[in-house]
């Protein structure tokens, strides 16, 4: 996974872009009605004006397979052609199976790879990398890569320091394998990845089938994960700049992980990137955790910001820890 896609035959592409929210939204000064906080702690310490959450009926797996659907759409390619699915969850439908599962089982295409990766905000990172690696294999010729979560049922709603920060809803590419034409063709150039378990205990879900035999709330030391965020961004983009060899200059857009805008300013400080190349949506998504990185990109493709060809770094770190980029020429 820790390596350039240069050298290979085959190159993983994003033919398509999708995405999917819940229909209700809550905005800061709902959340001042049920806990000790205000519009301006919130928007003065994150971004963040509001968030998507999930209803009855909603779940990770219906976010995700109307995120697929508008994928699929936008790739204009048939449901039936898709032989991988890699879903990034925190938040799974059950248990298991997969959530993944779920979703190809909806879409109606039978028989390809269907599996859940879990690596919390960082999840779409790691599963992006998974599935590429997966194609430029030859293992599977075109996959679904989502990240989808409702993350809003495992929020402690009385935990201020939390429940503020966090939504629901999915987004999706397809990827698809193609013949590599270098550095200037399309598809994922590098991707590095990271986990370090030290640090899990500064953001973790305080439950599990074979500890509490519950599902748990999220737990987390916001100030220490914001020191750690910082740092461990700025070496893994700097590792995947040396992969391509390329300056940061080069890079037309920065889709970074929705979690607070205060980490976005300090990530794109550390590249020298004007704020005008940062996608930003964590205002009106809040932190999404594995369905935020293909939610802004999604949403800048569809806006018309981000063009057929230009260069993309997306980014992401979240708990485990773990943290990972990958750049892709659109
Ligand atoms: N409303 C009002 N006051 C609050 C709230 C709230 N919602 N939450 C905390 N406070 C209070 C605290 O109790 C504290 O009060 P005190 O000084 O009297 O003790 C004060 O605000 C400052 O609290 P800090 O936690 O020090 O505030 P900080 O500036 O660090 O901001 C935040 C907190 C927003 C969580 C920040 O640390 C952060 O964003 N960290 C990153 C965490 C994150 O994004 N995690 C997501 C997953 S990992 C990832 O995606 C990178």
């Amino acid at each position: 996974m820790n390596a350039p896609a240069s050298g290979s035959s085959l190159r993983s592409v994003i033919i398509g872009t999708g995405s999917a929210l819940p229909a209700r939204v809550v905005t800061n000064a709902e959340l001042a009605e049920q806990v000790d906080t205000t519009d301006e702690w919130i928007v003065e310490r994150t971004g963040i004006r509001q968030r998507y959450i999930a209803g009855e009926g909603e779940t990770t797996g219906t976010l995700a397979t109307a995120a697929a659907r508008a994928a699929l759409q936008a790739a204009g390619v048939e449901a039936g052609t898709i032989d991988l699915i890699v879903l990034a969850t925190a938040t799974p439908d059950q248990t298991f199976p997969a959530t993944a599962t779920t979703v190809q089982h909806a879409l109606g295409c039978h028989g390809g790879i269907a599996f859940d990766v879990a690596a919390v905000c960082s999840g779409f990172l790691y599963a992006l990398g998974v599935a590429d690696s997966m194609l430029r294999s030859g293992m599977a010729r075109r996959a679904l890569v989502i990240g989808s979560e409702t993350f809003s049922r495992i929020l402690d709603w009385e935990d201020r320091t939390t429940c503020v920060l966090f939504g629901d809803g999915a987004g999706a590419v397809v990827l698809d394998a193609q013949p590599d034409e270098g550095a200037q063709g399309r598809g994922i150039l590098a991707t590095r990845l990271h986990a370090d378990g030290t640090h899990n205990c500064l953001l973790y879900v305080d439950g599990g089938p074979s500890t509490t035999g519950t599902v748990g709330k999220v737990r987390m030391q916001g100030r220490e994960v914001f020191r750690h965020a910082v740092t461990n961004l700025a070496g893994v983009l700097a590792e995947v700049m040396a992969d391509v060899d390329l300056p940061a200059e080069a890079i037309d857009w920065l889709v970074p992980h929705q979690a607070n805008a205060r980490i976005l300013d300090a990530t794109a400080r550390k590249l020298s990137l004007p704020a005008e190349k940062v996608i930003v949506t964590v205002d009106r998504h809040a932190n999404t955790s594995a369905a935020s990185v293909p939610l802004a990109l999604d949403t800048a493709v569809r806006d018309g910001r981000i063009k057929p060809g230009q260069l993309v770094m997306l980014e992401a770190m979240g708990g485990g820890f773990t943290w990972g980029a990958s750049l892709v020429r659109m």
